[in-house]
């Protein structure tokens, strides 16, 4: 496939029809290139089905060199992941993220860590003062480092052919899962990840996302504009939803549902009162 800024015919005919999957609709912006690259990242979908078929050494230490090479906020790496491939930790880890049973059926989970406690330990050593560990914004940066460098585990992941899903129902107990993994202080269970060769004979789609005048804005931020976007959008993700086999419902109900109460969060909506048995203060 070319790299060259003028796609070939071939590259047209396979972007246009990755961009049609990913949105739903027909494309027709011209593109000023396209490489296997995007085409890895616009074929994306969770996969939660997995063949018995065993990752192949080395796996894990590529994924995690391709996390390490995302950036991470002043280099200071506040991120650490646990493989778990223990199937009786999987299965347990499995019940705690709301009895998931892909977690248990994966042939790797990964657990990703807002990892503070590292540079706290650092701190100590040297008789450091590190005030700055316990306010809201050096939690961020954790989180967001952790989430970069596991997005670039998936992006790797499925350039080998490989697929996973994100397990946010790590969150739903996270002293559970940190005594389960057997987390310091200042460490935080930010997602799960499982990771295994997906299943052929029950493919994942692709599911389609928001249009583009939903998420882009172009020099401000336009609000209006996007509630007949959003509509449009509610009937090509009922169409979907039906091709999956599942009620036709929108994006915006099946969202909002997600929304609707307290209870609906899972656990997570003592999320804070967890960060603080975790040692973080949040300042
Ligand atoms: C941070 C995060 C947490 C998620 N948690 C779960 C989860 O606990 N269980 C699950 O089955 N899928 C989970 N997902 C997968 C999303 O449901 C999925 O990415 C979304 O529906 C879009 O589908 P796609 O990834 O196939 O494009 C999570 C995704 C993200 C990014």
């Amino acid at each position: 496939m070319s790299t060259a800024t003028a796609p070939e015919h071939a590259d047209i005919v396979e972007a246009a029809r990755a961009l049609e999957a990913r949105y739903g609709t027909p494309w027709s912006t011209p593109l000023p290139a396209w490489n296997e690259t995007l085409d890895t990242l616009l074929a994306h979908r969770s996969v939660r089905n997995y063949a018995d078929r065993p990752l192949p050494a080395g796996t894990l230490e590529t994924l995690i060199a391709a996390a390490q090479s995302a950036s991470t906020s002043s280099n200071l790496q506040t991120w650490s992941v646990v493989a778990v491939e223990n199937p009786a930790r999987k299965a347990r880890l499995a019940e705690l993220a709301g009895g998931q049973s892909h977690v248990r059926e994966a042939p790797l989970f990964l657990v990703w860590l807002a990892d503070l406690a590292r540079l706290e330990a650092a701190g100590a050593r040297s008789s450091a003062s590190v005030e700055g560990l316990h306010y809201i914004e050096t939690l961020f940066v954790g989180v967001i480092d952790a989430a970069l460098a596991a997005q670039n585990a998936v992006v790797a992941l499925e350039s080998l052919g490989m697929s996973g899903v994100y397990i946010g129902g790590i969150r739903n107990q996270p002293e559970q899962v940190a005594a389960e993994l057997g987390l310091p202080p200042r460490v935080l269970p930010v997602f799960g990840l499982c990771v295994g060769y997906p299943d052929e004979t029950q493919p994942a789609q692709v599911k389609p996302r928001l249009p583009q005048a939903v998420v882009l804005h172009r020099e401000q931020y336009d609000a209006p504009s996007q509630v007949a976007e959003i509509a449009q959008y509610d009937e090509v993700m009922g169409g979907f939803q039906t091709t999956q086999g599942l009620s036709a419902a929108g994006w915006t109900s099946r969202s909002l549902a997600r929304w609707r109460s307290r209870e609906s969060l899972h656990g997570r909506d003592r999320l804070r009162d967890a960060l603080n048995a975790l040692g973080f203060e949040l300042r």
